[in-house]
């Protein structure tokens, strides 16, 4: 095999245009692939920059074009020679006006057929794709994403420098806490029976670094979260975590949308207004259905409650009698887009989301609908002049005891007509604030109120006598980014107060002793003057994702975990030697297969 002895790379694949013809270049890469016509040799080379055409002809010596004649796709080449202009142009390609005439070719790897093309957008199995993650990340699409992650992690990194933050670590291994997701816990071999977590967010850290008086604190940090993966979310993935001292909401705000607005305009080129649209949970949630409303289109709920609420239809007059509601969307122009049967998969879809039914009412050249004949024609007309309802339009209603259940499937709804319908684009960025989330929320399966932000977030000023009194109606200074539908981000105004910080502990129902034992660090930190603080954390993955249009945030992370959370390139976790067990005095009590990928 050549070597890169004495072999001086001058430029990168995609780089040399017709201007520079004549000029001597050297090149190195990995063939795409090489035509071989006999007298001719046509070798593309790829670079993470683009591709150029190599060129062997009569010309070319003889021991150059013996090697041309064994190139296979993959196989890592460098070659020198002389730019010249191409015969047959190539209009699809920067370089393609220009081939290099080689006089120096050295094969520097070769490399077995590849169990895939390596090409922009191929139809490849996902797991295939993983497990041979090193090959599918040469893609150029995989490359141009990962350019693009590094380019974002950079303008953070310079944009928050700029406004005074400084970068600073925190630890990896941690002290597991209660609340939020569950942890990744990691055994001390040292204290035999006790475990490190891995951090899930550095909150507590981040508070005391204001504490400490950093004033500003940034950090593009690996998150953990032992939680069920969805397309937008991974055990582990990257924040760019931030906190502020002195400061309110209105000022974390200010700062970030600076921040998104650079990002998008120097990386996309796209012109962000500034300031965002701000929406207070209760609205977004009456309005959409949702904390994080895609504001890209517009069908949005409508409660119908009142109307039938004593209507004859029990179906109705059930949930909006016993606290429930009835809503419901109209799409404009719906009525021809869904016939009967396309209706019938809209009903499957609320299904998911926990609804009995979907109600509706087609407004076509004949007006047809599923529960018109058990009200009154009173009660149908303000139904439909409620919705805003046109000729041609369809009406689509949930009615449910539960409020979660309506929002859900009727907010749900809207954005899979809008996917159906093709109303929206990706590089459309409708970006939002959603502001003042309840404090807490009812979790039904621990039997109790559980911090909605995290426990550290304060109280709005109005709602503080709420805390322990009246939990539902109790709002947090706590504020989420939402760009398209997906939550960018979250973060709060924290509490920073000893007193404060234990009732809230209290309120979440924690007795004082297990408060001191798992947050007595910060507790008594509080004791020693703490600035009034607050930040916010991006997904950093998720901005991406979102930035390059891609479907899933694992196309945006190079190397990423599939849905059972493994990895199947390396094939972890895996099982470990019973050495390193029983160093740890960890016993195994039920020994689990190696994973089956
Ligand atoms: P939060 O839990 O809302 O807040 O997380 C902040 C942002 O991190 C991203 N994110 C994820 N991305 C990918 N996979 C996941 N499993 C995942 N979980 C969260 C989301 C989310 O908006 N410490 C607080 C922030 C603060 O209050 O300052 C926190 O972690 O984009
Ligand atoms: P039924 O009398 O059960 O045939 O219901 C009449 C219509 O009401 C059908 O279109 C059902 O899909 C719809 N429906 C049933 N339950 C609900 C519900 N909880 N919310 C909205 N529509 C419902």
């Amino acid at each position: 095999m050549d070597t890169m002895k004495n072999f001086k790379r001058s430029c990168y694949c995609g780089e040399p245009r017709i201007s520079d013809v004549g000029k001597e270049i050297s090149v190195c890469g990995w063939v795409q692939r090489s035509r071989d016509l006999g007298k001719l040799i046509f070798t593309d080379v790829r670079d993470r920059t683009g591709i150029i055409q190599l060129a062997f002809d009569d010309a070319t010596a003889e021991d150059v074009f013996a090697k041309a004649v064994t190139l296979r796709s993959e196989f890592v080449v460098a070659a020198k020679g002389v730019l010249r202009e191409r015969s047959s142009k190539n209009k699809d390609i920067p370089t393609g006006e220009v081939e290099l005439d080689v006089k120096d070719l050295r094969i520097l790897a070769q490399s077995e057929t590849p169990p895939f093309e390596i090409v922009e957008n191929s139809d490849v199995n996902d797991m295939l794709r993983l497990k041979y993650r090193y090959l599918d990340l040469r893609r150029p699409d995989m490359q141009r994403t990962i350019a693009m992650r590094h380019k974002v992690a950079k303008l953070a990194r310079d944009y928050f420098d700029e406004n005074g933050f400084y970068e600073i670590e925190t630890p990896m291994l941690t002290k597991s806490t209660p609340e939020g997701a569950r942890d990744y816990l990691v055994p001390s071999r040292v204290h035999p029976g006790s475990f490190y977590a891995l951090p899930q967010s550095p909150q507590q850290y981040k508070q005391l670094l204001m504490l400490a008086g950093f004033d500003r604190y940034i950090q593009i940090v690996r998150c953990f979260r032992d939680e069920d993966l969805r397309a937008d979310r991974q055990p582990e993935f990257t924040q760019i975590d931030l906190e502020m001292s002195f400061v309110d909401q209105d000022d974390v705000i200010a700062v970030n949308e600076g921040f998104i607005k650079r990002v998008f305009k120097e990386i996309l080129d796209v012109d962000i207004q500034t300031p965002f649209l701000r929406m207070p949970y209760k609205e977004a949630m009456d309005r959409f259905g949702s904390d994080k409303p895609d504001m890209r289109f517009g069908i949005e709920l409508c409660d119908i409650s009142d109307i039938v609420k004593d209507c004859g239809f029990k179906v109705f007059s059930g949930p909006a009698q016993g606290g429930g509601s009835v809503r419901l969307i109209c799409v404009p122009g719906g009525a021809e887009k869904f016939p009967r049967k396309k209706i019938d998969s809209l009903v499957d879809f609320v299904k998911t989301y926990g609804a009995k039914g979907l109600a509706w009412t087609r407004l076509a050249d004949q007006t047809t609908s599923s529960y018109a004949k058990f009200l009154t024609e009173e009660e149908n007309a303000a139904i439909l002049e409620r919705a805003g309802a046109k000729q041609g339009d369809l009406v689509l209603i949930v009615a449910d005891a539960k409020n979660d259940v309506v929002y859900a499937s009727l907010g749900a709804l809207r954005c899979e007509i809008a996917k159906r319908l093709e109303l929206t684009r990706k590089d459309d960025y409708k970006f939002l604030w959603v502001t003042e989330f309840p404090m807490f929320e009812y979790s039904e399966e621990e039997n109790r109120y559980v911090a909605k932000h995290h426990p550290f977030t304060a109280p709005m000023d109005e709602d503080i006598d709420k805390l322990e009194c009246d939990k539902a109606a109790c709002r947090a200074k706590a504020y989420d980014i939402v760009l398209n539908g997906t939550e960018l981000g979250g973060g709060s105004i924290r509490i920073n107060t000893p007193e404060m910080q234990e009732s809230m502990f209290r309120a979440l129902g924690f007795t004082d002793e297990e408060a001191n034992l798992r947050f007595s660090h910060l507790i008594n930190a509080f004791r020693y003057g703490a600035p009034p603080h607050g930040g916010m954390a991006y997904g950093l993955d998720r901005l991406v994702m979102l930035m390059t249009g891609a479907d899933s945030i694992r196309d945006v992370i190079a190397f990423p975990k599939v849905q059972n959370a493994s990895e199947p390139m390396t094939c972890c976790p895996d099982v470990v030697d019973d050495k390193q067990l029983t160093e740890l005095c960890i016993c195994i009590a039920e020994k689990s297969n190696k994973i089956v990928l």
